[in-house]
């Protein structure tokens, strides 16, 4: 009974010994050819012998059971389970839709290091030694005596661009940027920016606002309107602040842009003729602007987040809304 691996096999051994005609039946039923004297042992025996295969059946039986209950039943026709799927973290999506905006103008995407020189990150964009940008309060220096920095801004790509290429340029540079700031809702030691840079004969002021204007409404709709304030940044001359209208009330003035219906994006101007020295630009002949933006602040406008803290953390609760 052992052997019997199927409930049919089982219950063809058990025919064949407890059946109504099985072996055993046939042996009950030889009883009363033997001697009267012998009859009690052999019925005795027989009754045992009965006993001990009932239980064995029984046990057979339990077992085969068990074995089915243990064994996985595969049910084809059920729908199977979702494999959890992961996305494209916010920033990575927002970059690439910043990328994308700007390869349809005709800029190509240029990188540079991370790891830069005092020259790159602050000469050749004419911030002066002792200029506040330059302070080891806002800057991370790698080595404060071999002049090596983190760069605090994408806008020493331009000087690698400008040093191999010449003109007509049209660039964007997305990147990794490292100021010496502590965490809060609105900073982070590292942040990411997109730099600009457009130089060829005869750019104008105008056809930076023709460029910013048609970025904010491809990247939040063609109601959008942009205004540029005048600023001051070494390497643009003349340099703004350049504005998007409030992307949340658009323009009628609201919790997050204070009232004024204008949400402050980055800075941008005409590319100052200073740096074309460095990169041996002629300025008599080119010109061109530059802009920069944060990509946290354009991903936090568009998905109204509130805290830049919240790409870094990694919660799975966050990211799994984008
Ligand atoms: N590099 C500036 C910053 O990090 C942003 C910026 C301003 C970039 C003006 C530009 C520009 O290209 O023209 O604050």
């Amino acid at each position: 009974m052992k052997n019997a691996d199927s409930d049919e096999a089982l219950e063809s051994v058990r025919i064949q010994y407890l059946g109504r005609k099985g072996e055993l039946a046939d042996l009950f039923q030889a009883i009363g050819t033997v001697p009267e004297s012998e009859r009690r042992e052999i019925g005795r025996l027989l009754n045992a012998t009965k006993t001990h295969l009932l239980e064995s059946f029984e046990k057979a039986s339990n077992a085969l059971q068990n074995r089915a209950d243990n064994v996985e039943t595969v049910d084809l026709t059920l729908p199977g389970d979702r494999l959890p799927l992961g996305s494209l973290h916010p920033l990575t999506q927002v970059t690439r839709e910043i990328k994308s905006c700007f390869q349809s103008m005709g800029f190509t995407v240029a990188q540079g290091p991370e790891i830069e020189t005092e020259y790159y990150n602050f000469d050749a964009l004419n911030i002066p030694r002792g200029h506040p940008a330059r302070d080891m309060q806002d800057t991370l220096f790698i080595s404060e005596a071999d002049e090596i920095v983190l760069r605090t801004h994408t806008s020493p790509v331009q000087i690698h661009v400008m040093e191999n290429q010449s003109p007509p340029v049209r660039v964007i540079a997305p990147g990794r940027v490292y100021r010496r700031d502590t965490p809060d809702a609105s900073h982070s030691p590292v942040f990411h920016q997109i730099e600009g840079l457009a130089v060829d004969e005869g750019i104008n002021f105008a056809d930076l606002k023709g460029t910013i204007l048609n970025f904010a409404q491809r990247m939040f709709g063609s109601d959008m309107q942009i205004r540029f304030r005048p600023s001051f940044f070494p390497f643009t001359e003349p340099s703004a602040e350049y504005d998007f209208s409030c992307v949340i009330c658009r323009g009628k003035g609201c919790r997050v842009c204070q009232g004024t219906g204008w949400i402050e994006i980055s800075g941008a101007g005409m590319v100052n003729p200073a740096v074309y020295q460095y990169v041996h630009y002629d300025a008599e002949k080119y010109t061109g602007f530059a802009f920069g933006m944060g990509v946290e602040r354009i991903a936090m406008l568009m998905y109204e987040i509130n805290d830049i803290r919240y790409f870094y953390e990694n919660d799975i609760r966050f990211l799994r809304q984008f």
